[in-house]
């Protein structure tokens, strides 16, 4: 290991509770309960299980073994954890290079999205909510978002929380990252606890409830057979899996290379999968849509969400919580918000790792000069996520980089894994030093179902991938329309969204170049990859 990456877990509950806490995010509270009513509720919790069983743990394991095993030669980001499998063909760190990319450009939108909670946890405390209607506490998001009153408290909570984050990156893993989650994570799960209390017992008739809290549950936990075999649903809840576990991204790769070559990372990886799977289905489920549907109806949810699925969490539920009265209310908008930040900051922190470990390992930066690299690099790719949301480029980050690239580079993984490396070595490597006994149906699934679903997710993505590339959508509504306005409007949109993916892909291009001024340096150097 370089003298600049001495970094190392603490103690085995802050490696897991950081593990869970890079898993735990966002995505648990917002985009699970949003994915499932957009795909009708019941039908989508059986792919999503199956979804989780069969491509989700499979990844993690893989993901886990993989870190650990490029640990041993001094790597902790992808370019070179990936090579280290398969060190003759030295492709490999090209398609490593998703793993910084895919984190640094989730991490541009996220973080940006984590700054909103700080600033709702500051107005819940404030009681700006207080006596307000819907439509004020709606307008106030829309006018959050679009920058219209000068964006002063917007560009603020975000330049914050991006500082935030740099910070607590340069006091390193067990010093940062992991005391972190040990705070964050227990207070999370006791907000989410005491809200899914409320969530679900919510009674109609009682404080303005249309319907009890257990209707939104029931709507969500009623299996539905109707649309078991939609390619549509299943596609979302394989994507959902991806975007929760944070599996195809690189971050847990780089997490698990700081652990010890005989150190256990079965029963780690199925604790940190599992926690998350309690907190995404049980609390993530009993907390938005049991409230949202408790006074809103099945019908208007969902109506709601066919818009985005932010404005649920963001627009719907502080209002709904004024219903509580004005202590309640700010206690509920204090532990939602709460609950929110800290999953997203041990989440972002997580994405700051891969990039600090490839600077540190192959350029000998320091800690803190790695940081700031992160959060200036954070800043410049989230600046158009923060100045042009409403024209889409916030969107099109999480298709591309939260979507997209995490197939892409799960697909590749398991190749590399179970048929390069190959499943005996690769088993060798799942069970050294586990301190539970993977089931050998594992194995199998491993080498011939997970990489058949991924195939598939992979290649049924297609039709998808290329009507965004086309700009489809937004080319078929300027047929429809022969409004001047309407047709600049769409024209502006489809330059930002292009623009974005320029912006992508000279990201991608430049880790690329980086990946190979390293290489080329390791080898004047006499420096392998394994
Ligand atoms: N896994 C993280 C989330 O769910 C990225 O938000």
């Amino acid at each position: 290991m370089t003298k600049s990456n001495v970094e190392s877990w603490g103690s085995r509950v802050g490696l897991v509770l950081a593990m869970a806490g890079n898993a735990v995010g966002l995505g648990n509270f917002l985009r699970f309960p949003v994915q499932a009513i957009q795909n009708g509720g019941g039908a989508f919790i059986i792919p999503y299980l199956v979804c989780f069983l069969l491509m989700g743990i499979p990844l993690l394991f893989i993901e886990w073994s993989m870190g650990r095993f490029g640990g041993r030669f001094g790597h902790h980001s992808t370019p070179f954890i990936v090579n280290s499998m398969d060190p003759k063909r030295v492709f490999w760190k090209y398609i490593g290079v998703f793993g910084i990319f895919t984190n640094l450009a989730v991490a541009a939108y996220y973080c940006y999205l984590e700054s909103w909670t700080l600033s709702y946890i500051w107005h819940s405390v404030a009681g700006s909510f207080q006596g307000q209607t819907a439509d004020q506490i709606s307008d106030f998001f829309t006018g959050y978002i679009s920058l219209s009153d000068g964006g002063y408290e917007t560009v603020f909570f975000w330049i914050f929380c991006l500082l935030l984050n740099t910070w607590i990156l340069s006091k390193g893993l067990s010093g940062g990252v992991e005391k972190v989650a040990k705070i964050g994570m227990p207070l999370l799960i006791l907000f989410g606890i005491l809200l899914a209390i409320k969530g679900v017992t919510l009674t109609a008739g009682e404080e303005g409830a249309i319907n009890d809290g257990t209707v939104g549950l029931n709507y969500l936990w009623t299996p539905d057979y109707s649309t078991i075999w939609s390619a549509k649903v299943w596609l979302a809840a394989a994507g959902q899996i991806f975007f929760t576990l944070s599996v195809g991204m690189g971050s847990i790769q780089c997490y698990a290379s700081y652990v010890k070559r005989k150190d256990d990372i079965a029963l780690n990886a199925m604790s940190a999968g599992w926690m998350n799977e309690f907190v995404e289905v049980v609390l993530g489920s009993s907390i938005l849509i049991p409230i949202a549907i408790g006074y809103l109806g099945i019908d208007k949810v969902v109506e709601l969400t066919q818009s985005g699925g932010l404005g649920l969490g963001f627009k719907t539920l502080p209002y709904l919580f004024q219903q509580w009265g004005d202590v309640l209310a700010a206690l509920a908008g204090i532990a939602w918000f709460g609950l929110l930040f800290f999953a997203g900051i041990t989440s972002s922190l997580a994405m700051g790792t891969p990039c600090m470990g490839f600077l540190m390992d192959e350029f000998k930066w320091k800690r803190e000069q790695s940081a700031w690299a992160f959060g200036l690099a954070i800043f410049i790719l989230g600046l158009p996520t923060v100045l042009f949301f409403e024209q889409g480029v916030f969107d099109e980050y999480d298709y591309w980089a939260g979507t997209v690239s995490l197939v892409v580079f799960a697909l590749a993984e398991i190749i590399l894994f179970a048929w390069v490396f190959g499943m005996d070595k690769g088993w060798k490597e799942i069970n050294r030093g586990a301190d539970i006994k993977v089931p050998p149906v594992f194995k199998f699934i491993i080498q011939f179902v997970t990489p058949v679903i991924l195939g598939w997710v992979f290649f049924a993505s297609l039709p998808d991938i290329w009507k965004k590339i086309t700009n489809a959508d937004l080319k078929a509504k300027l047929l429809e329309t022969t409004d001047p306005a309407q047709i600049q409007a769409i024209n502006d949109q489809m330059a930002y969204l292009n623009g974005s993916r320029v912006l992508l892909v000279a990201l991608f291009i430049s880790i690329s170049y980086l990946v190979y001024v390293a290489y080329r340096k390791r080898v004047k150097e006499g420096r392998g990859i394994v």
